[in-house]
């Protein structure tokens, strides 16, 4: 409730601006960088597997504190989910994304969500088999850095990994 304030008091701005308050309210009309509500959350696009490559196609995100952000993930990859799936996890900032990825290793159960550390995830998209799409849609929270990884076994190691930088 506490992170979408800001985006509710656009809202309001909003719907104050359209109905006819822009003369009578100027300094509204000042605030920079204020998102765009109608057009719906920023969508970011990730592919992963291109090549059946153990790679995400970027691996830096900036973002505002507040903004509605949709990453989408595709896995361009062939080989089947079991041997070569790709998920994205979101952590939460100073979260040890290595030792993330090292008890995800064990917990195909809970698709690479380790229950003991599910506390430290702040967004995911479930792994997906080739040629499958997924998405999650969140707040970016506080300015800081926050690091994101494919938990699928090993593939950490490997760099499938990047960092959400909230400023
Ligand atoms: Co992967």
């Amino acid at each position: 409730m506490k992170i979408r304030f800001p985006f509710v008091l656009a809202l309001v701005t909003l719907v104050l601006a359209g109905c006819g308050q822009k003369d009578s309210a100027p300094a509204v009309g000042g605030t920079a960088a204020a998102p765009a509500p109608a057009s719906g959350p920023r969508v970011v696009e990730i592919t992963a597997g291109v090549g059946d490559q153990m790679k995400y196609s970027l691996n830096t995100i900036e973002a505002k504190a507040g903004e509605q952000i949709t990453v989408t993930l595709t896995n361009a990859g062939t080989l089947p989910k079991e041997v070569m799936g790709h998920n994205w996890v979101l952590l939460k900032a100073g979260s040890d994304a290595a030792g993330f990825s090292a008890a995800a290793a064990v917990a195909k159960d809970t698709d690479y969500i380790p229950p003991a550390l599910k506390d430290q995830v702040i967004a995911s998209i479930g792994t997906l088999g080739p040629r499958k799409s997924g998405e999650v849609t969140f707040t970016a929270p506080a300015a800081g850095e926050y690091p994101f990884l494919c938990s699928f076994p090993a593939h950490y190691a490997v760099g499938m990994k990047g960092t959400l930088i909230v400023k």
